[in-house]
């Protein structure tokens, strides 16, 4: 057990030099050492989102971090904000937004389905919101939205958007300083191949602006982006522990990245998006998200209710890889495969392989297998 290849969306394989960081003796976070090494984690994060105009932030927290103080610092009770939604982390951004006290709106698309420009817009000039949130690519049903569009029509409605783009970035092109979004954020153990732990923010001076002007009290102290600024220009100020190990594992994971170049590492994730898509293909399958919103990063396809654990049952127990389910009501009937961070092309190559011939062996019957129930 534990050495089994991670096709799941999340988290991934370490390359050994990231598992030897974290073997380290122990860093105090007070420290000349920790000090560099935290802002040279910063500034390799900078390069990563692409963020040289906006406030860079990096600290110990999973992914929910960076979606709960994306919230809590923007929205005061009462605002009303749009959360776009088809799949299950968009919900659970808008359920964040009405736990946080907003009137919080959503729009709706299709399990699927890609979050269309264009009825965003229509929904911009019906209501005035303060945020809206995008997801940017949905790992439950790995949907991938068009968030250029999104944000355009967001800037042009003249309200902040915020961007999930934890099962994006690093795998998926985002250029944080073109996009004109106001906060992007993702964690480390995706495709930026860093263990659990640790969330990366890039934040526009215009969302620092709105957080230090609004007239409600931000109600958090650890999610309080605010409070994190500062730390972030100088890491002798002390607002909480940071989980060392994590940080200096993500910083050679970031160090990686750039080593390979962000380009480069986009390009070998478009030719793993396609090399699971053809797969999926092969096998007859039918993807779950539709034709133009396919992610690069994570592929989900439905298979005949029954057959999603056995296949992963099979396949961790015959090969050794590991691919994960649907999430809640789609667990029996959808295999969701993640492939990000340092995977090469001709080890998901392999590794699928394997898998078709556990489909075959199951008798998984190739066919459109459609999910029609509601879901969490
Ligand atoms: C798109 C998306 N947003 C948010 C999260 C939450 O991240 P975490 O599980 O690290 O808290 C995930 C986790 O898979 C995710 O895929």
């Amino acid at each position: 057990m534990g050495d089994s290849l991670l096709l799941i969306p999340g988290p991934t394989n370490l390359s050994k030099r990231v598992r030897d960081a974290m073997a380290e003796p122990q860093l105090p976070h007070v420290g000349a050492e920790f000090y560099s090494m935290f802002k040279d984690t910063v500034s390799l994060a900078r390069y990563v989102f692409k963020n040289q105009k906006g406030v860079q932030f990096v600290f110990t927290g999973s992914g929910t971090i960076g979606m709960e103080s994306s919230v809590v610092s923007l929205v005061a009770h009462g605002d009303r904000t749009l959360t776009l939604t088809n799949g299950y982390f968009g919900r659970r951004m808008l359920l964040l937004n009405q736990i946080h006290g907003a009137k919080a709106d959503k729009l709706e698309f299709p399990e699927g389905k890609g979050a269309d420009p264009d009825s965003l817009r229509k929904r911009l000039r019906k209501s005035k919101h303060s945020v809206v949130f995008i997801t940017h690519v949905d790992t439950s049903s790995s949907v991938s939205n068009t968030v250029t569009e999104l944000v355009d029509e967001c800037q042009k409605a003249g309200v902040l958007s915020v961007v999930d783009s934890v099962c994006a970035i690093g795998g998926v092109p985002l250029d944080f300083d073109r996009l004109g979004a106001d906060i992007v954020f993702t964690a480390s153990q995706k495709a930026l191949a860093g263990a659990p732990g640790a969330v990366l923010l890039a934040v526009s001076q215009r969302a620092i602006e709105h957080m230090e002007k609004r007239k409600a009290p931000i109600e958090s102290y650890y999610l309080d982006l605010t409070r994190w600024k500062p730390v972030m220009e100088d890491p002798k100020m002390y607002l909480a522990t940071p989980a060392t190990q994590v940080l200096q594992a993500l910083r050679v994971a970031l160090t990686e990245v750039k080593e390979e170049g962000i380009e480069n590492r986009w390009a070998r994730h478009r030719r793993l998006g396609e090399i699971a898509r053809e797969k999926v293909a092969e096998w007859g399958q039918e993807l779950v998200a539709e034709e133009g919103h396919r992610a690069d990063t994570v592929t989900s396809f439905w298979v005949e209710e029954g057959k999603a654990g056995p296949i992963q049952r099979t396949l961790e127990e015959e090969h050794h890889v590991m691919v994960s389910r649907g999430i809640y009501d789609d667990k029996d009937r959808m295999i969701r495969i993640g492939h990000f961070g340092i995977l090469r092309p001709e080890v998901l190559r392999g590794s699928l392989d394997q898998m078709g011939s556990v489909m075959e062996e199951l008798g998984v019957a190739p066919g459109r297998v459609r999910a029609t129930s509601r879901r969490r």
